[in-house]
Order: C-alpha cells, then sequence, then structure tokens
C-alpha cells in the first residue's frame, strides 16, 4: 500500500485506509469515474479496484451535483442564512409532512454525538445495540460530546434493539450510581442491512413512553430503509415515535453531508450553538443544503436507494444457491453480509473486490450504492461462482 505524508503526524505517514479489515486493493493511481458506470465494470482490468466496500465509495449523483452548480451560480448569505437552505429546510418539511426543525452538518459521527449530547445531561445513558455505529466506529464521539453520557449495549437479534433489551437495561437499577438512562438510539437500517418495521417501532415508542426515554434515529441509510419498506418517512419516524432523525445524504449520493431533523423541536433548543462550538457549522452552508434539496425536488433520494436496494437483492439471489456461500442476514436494504471461507475471500480481493470484513458480525459486507451497476454485481456473483468451483 502506497502511504501519503501527511503534515501532523510528526511526518509519519498516513496510511490511507485505516479501518481494519479494509481489505481495500493496492490503489495504482486509478481514478473511478463519479458515476462508475457498467463500462466500468466490463472493461475492468486485472487491477482495476471494485468498489462494493461501502457507500461511501461512490460518486455524487448527477442530481446532487446539478443542485450544486445552481447553487454556485450567484453569491448568498453565510451561516445558513441563504435561500438554498430555507428551501431545502421546508423540502425536509413537506417529505416528513410536518413542521420539524433541520440542521445540515457535515457528517454523520457529528449528526449523532451532538443529537445525544443535546437529548442527554452528563449522568444520563443512550441504551443502543451492540453493534451500533455509536458504539463502535464514532470514536467515543458521543461521550465526548455529552461530556460523558455513557452508551449501555444490548444485544438483539439481526442488529435491532428490542423492547425486552430496552425494559431490561432501564430497569436493571434505579439507584443514584447508574447513568440514568434518557434516549434509546435505533440504527435505521441497522448496522446489518435489516430495517425495524413500523410494529417494531412502535413497540420501542410504547417501553420508551414508558420510561420517559427519547428516541434518536440513527438514519444512515434512512432513505434505503423507507425504500425497503416502502413507507413514507413520516411514517417511519415520528409517527413511529422517533424523536430526532440524522438522516445521511452522503450514502444518499451527496458529496458529503448529513440532515439532522427534530420533530419534537423544543428539542432543538440551542442546537445551533453546539454546531458552531464543534465546527460544524458550514460558512457555506448552501453547498451543503444545495445537493440536499436536488435530491428531494427530484426524487433522487427514493430512487437512489430502491435502486442501491435492487442492486442488494440481485447479489444476495445471485449467490443463493452456493452452499460454501451463506447468507448472514436478511437483505432489506442495500448490504449484503456473506459468510464465506477465508480462501474465497482471498479469491474475491486477488480479483480487486473491496469489502469489509470488520462490520457487524463478521463476514463479507458488500454495499451497493445509486451508482452500483447491474453489469458490476453480476461480474461479482461471476466472480464468487468461479473461486467456489476452482476451490
Ligand atoms: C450506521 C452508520 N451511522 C453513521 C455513520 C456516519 O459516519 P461518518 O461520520 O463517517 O459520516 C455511518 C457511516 O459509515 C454508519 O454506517
Amino acid at each position: 500500500m502506497r502511504l501519503a505524508a501527511t503534515a501532523g503526524w510528526a511526518g509519519a505517514p498516513r496510511p490511507r485506509h485505516i479501518f481494519p479489515g479494509t481489505d481495500a486493493p493496492k490503489n495504482r493511481g486509478l481514478r473511478m469515474s463519479t458515476t462508475q458506470s457498467a463500462a466500468t465494470a466490463a472493461d475492468a482490468d486485472a487491477n482495476t479496484p471494485r468498489f462494493l466496500a461501502s457507500d461511501n465509495t461512490s460518486g455524487i449523483c448527477p442530481e446532487a451535483m446539478d443542485y450544486m452548480h445552481r447553487a454556485n451560480a450567484a453569491d448568498d448569505l453565510a451561516y445558513g442564512n441563504d435561500r438554498w437552505t430555507a428551501e431545502a429546510s421546508d423540502a425536509f418539511r413537506d417529505l416528513f409532512e410536518t413542521d420539524c426543525e433541520v440542521f445540515f452538518v457535515f457528517n454523520g459521527t457529528a449528526a449523532n454525538s451532538l443529537v445525544l449530547a443535546s437529548l442527554c445531561q452528563s449522568y444520563h445513558s443512550v441504551i443502543c445495540h451492540q453493534l451500533a455505529h455509536i458504539e463502535t466506529d464514532e470514536c467515543g464521539g458521543p461521550e465526548f460530546f455529552s461530556n460523558g453520557s455513557k452508551l449501555l449495549t444490548v444485544p438483539g437479534d439481526s442488529g435491532r434493539v428490542t423492547p425486552g433489551g430496552i425494559e431490561k437495561t432501564v430497569t436493571k437499577r434505579g439507584d443514584i450510581h447508574y447513568p440514568r438512562p434518557k434516549v434509546v438510539s435505533l440504527t435505521q437500517a441497522t448496522e446489518v442491512g435489516t430495517v425495524y418495521d413500523l410494529e417494531q417501532l412502535r413497540a420501542i415508542r410504547d417501553v420508551a413512553d414508558h420510561h420517559d426515554l427519547r428516541v434518536h434515529m440513527d438514519g444512515a441509510r434512512f432513505a434505503n430503509a423507507c425504500a425497503g419498506l416502502d413507507v413514507s418517512p413520516a411514517e417511519l419516524t415520528w409517527r413511529a415515535g422517533v424523536d430526532v432523525l440524522c438522516f445521511s445524504g452522503t450514502k444518499n449520493g451527496l458529496a458529503f453531508g448529513e440532515a439532522v431533523i427534530f420533530f419534537d423541536k423544543r428539542l432543538a433548543l440551542d442546537f445551533e450553538y453546539r454546531c458552531k462550538q464543534a465546527g460544524q457549522l458550514a460558512s457555506k452552508m448552501r453547498y451543503l443544503a444545495a445537493p440536499w434539496l436536488g435530491l428531494l425536488e427530484t426524487g433522487a433520494w427514493l430512487s437512489n436507494a430502491r435502486h442501491a436496494n435492487a442492486m442488494a437483492r440481485r447479489l444476495a439471489d445471485g449467490v443463493a444457491d452456493l452452499a460454501d456461500v451463506n447468507l448472514m442476514f436478511d437483505v432489506q436494504a442495500n448490504s449484503v453480509f456473506l459468510e464465506m471461507p477465508t480462501p474465497l475471500q482471498n479469491a474475491l480481493r486477488a480479483r480487486q473486490w473491496t469489502f469489509y470484513t470488520f462490520i457487524g458480525e463478521g463476514g463479507v459486507r458488500f454495499v451497493c450504492s445509486w451508482n452500483t451497476t447491474p453489469e458490476l454485481i453480476d461480474s461479482l456473483i461471476a466472480d464468487i461462482h468461479q473461486a467456489v468451483a476452482a476451490a
């Protein structure tokens, strides 16, 4: 792996791939176009990385890029006082069919961490699944920004927190020595590519109401969950009892940017100050907001998600007949987790497939995006079949 020198690390080279188990092939300086076209997959030579490790590897979708250009046509006010931020916020109100408070931040870790900090005092705690991104992949951000609110993790099949798990955690202790549970955090779609359906969400809300808990949703793949369940954003959030949603645009076709949506507006009090203090108040906020408007006005937020989900389904179906390859979780959104022998994984790496093996309960994770092509998926299916036959 080629290492790029980065100032600030005392001259030490900084690895390009900083996650364990990234399993990325060597990047030989090849550049993917922003639209990873059918031709890319078909023409891939033996050295071309084939990106399915994450939906973060995809480029910017045309609708987002178009609105970025439109926003760039004229100057506008700074710090969210521009027309694009106002219009995108209203577009979210239309989408969610309610008068919610909307904020734009750069990334998901900040969105989750700042929301949890705003819902908790430092002596409170947040109940989440043991595989939750806030627990496993945010470098202690939620605890840091909340001045120490503790995450209390619970187990649960297929990446889901259950009402029973919440009940058990809340009632385990009621004494002054235990950080008082205040929030339930749910990831939708979950870290293992499953979703919470409406019934499951309502059951969680019931238990939350019983114990005076707020419900936060990490919607890194919220659009994919809406598409997978074929339910509206309103149904899947405030009507099912969600108080605050962190809605990812990054994974839905933007370059970067998450929308933080408070359905209970009282909870948004002073949130803009948190954003500013945490370095998440974009001065040129129009460039965060305008691409969102592109997704919302054109409907690309949903068509992108539907497409990504369909590609995941295609992959799962394409390997369903293989005895050596087992689907670990139901495919309900845009991720596919496969259990496969190590030599098979190595054969795929040798053919330049990128995938993670450290997320969730392990296994090989492939994630599809708005620009994943059927040809790319079919070539992966073919490579898996070929590797199984050669084993
Ligand atoms: C479930 C989940 N939540 C949140 C995030 C946001 O992370 P980031 O801070 O990298 O935008 C991710 C990104 O991979 C994720 O998978």
